[in-house]
């Protein structure tokens, strides 16, 4: 099989072929969802909640963002593999960043790093592209600055922060990132960045206008119960199929349905 790789993504933009993108986060699941076909895998700072079951993304370190990111790696042969770089690990100083972005690569075998942040961040991406590591940016809601928000409403609803994002995904773009995704923004601001900038754009919460999208996959698969904003769209109820599996399992535990003779030696 051929692997996903930046150029190929960008190709897929200038046919107009939309990009399907998903989060994983261990070998057993990444191994599903590359089989079915998903273009770009993310391991996300999201294992942060959805793995470890932190309130926020800012607690998960770079060593465990490697763990999940080598066990995706090794389940992988046709998605691109894009890793996030965790809170504290690249904001400060762009020479952590690229030590961080190159223990990433060397200790997972991913294929592009993913960082949060503009014009703030932006020494430490150029500092890590210029050691060849593509870099994805995130920009609109970013998590891991949730402290200075507050909330996990919809961002760059006013003209300044959409200036602001506008100029940011610009930036991004002339430094050199190979795609960026924009979290939970009006759709028509969506559009407007996709339409302005020749690299992917992926949404999540973005509308329909941008060039690809990204789910959680415990979310679009139901297994997440709480978490219900309007952009996720859930294919499945997997929650009610593994607790109706449990449940049957435990009940012929108890009335000694299983094991039956077959399933013994
Ligand atoms: O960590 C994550 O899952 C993400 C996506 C929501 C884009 O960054
Ligand atoms: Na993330």
């Amino acid at each position: 099989v051929r692997k996903v790789t930046t150029h190929r993504l960008s190709e897929m933009k200038l046919r107009g072929e939309k990009i399907s993108m998903l989060t994983s986060y261990d070998y057993s699941m990444a191994q599903l969802v590359d089989e079915a076909g998903v273009d770009v895998i993310l391991v996300g700072d999201s294992a942060s909640n959805v793995m470890a079951g932190h309130e926020t993304t800012l607690p998960i370190t770079l060593n465990e963002m490697i763990y999940h990111g080598a066990s995706v790696v090794r389940a992988v042969k046709r998605a691109h593999v894009v890793v996030d770089l965790p809170f504290g690990t690249y904001q400060g100083d762009s020479k952590e960043a690229l030590i961080s972005a190159i223990r990433i690569m060397k200790e997972t075998a991913a294929d592009s790093v993913k960082l949060e942040g503009g014009a703030e961040v932006i020494e430490s991406v150029k500092r890590i592209l210029s050691a060849g590591i593509p870099v994805m940016g995130h920009l609109g809601l970013m998590p891991q600055s949730i402290h200075k928000f507050g909330t996990y409403t919809v961002r760059a609803k006013k003209d300044a922060e959409a200036e602001k994002l506008i100029s940011d995904a610009k930036l991004l773009e002339e430094t050199g990132c190979y795609a960026i995704v924009l979290e939970k923004i009006p759709a028509d601001l969506g559009k407007k960045v996709a339409s302005k900038l020749k690299i992917p754009v992926i949404g999540i919460g973005a509308g329909g206008g941008v060039d690809g999208q990204v789910l959680v996959i415990h979310d679009m698969l139901g297994i997440t119960q709480q978490f219900s904003p309007r952009f996720l769209r859930r294919y499945h109820n997997l929650a009610a199929e593994i607790k109706g599996a449990v449940g049957s399992y435990i009940n012929d535990v108890k009335s000694q349905d299983f094991p039956n003779e077959k399933e013994q030696y």
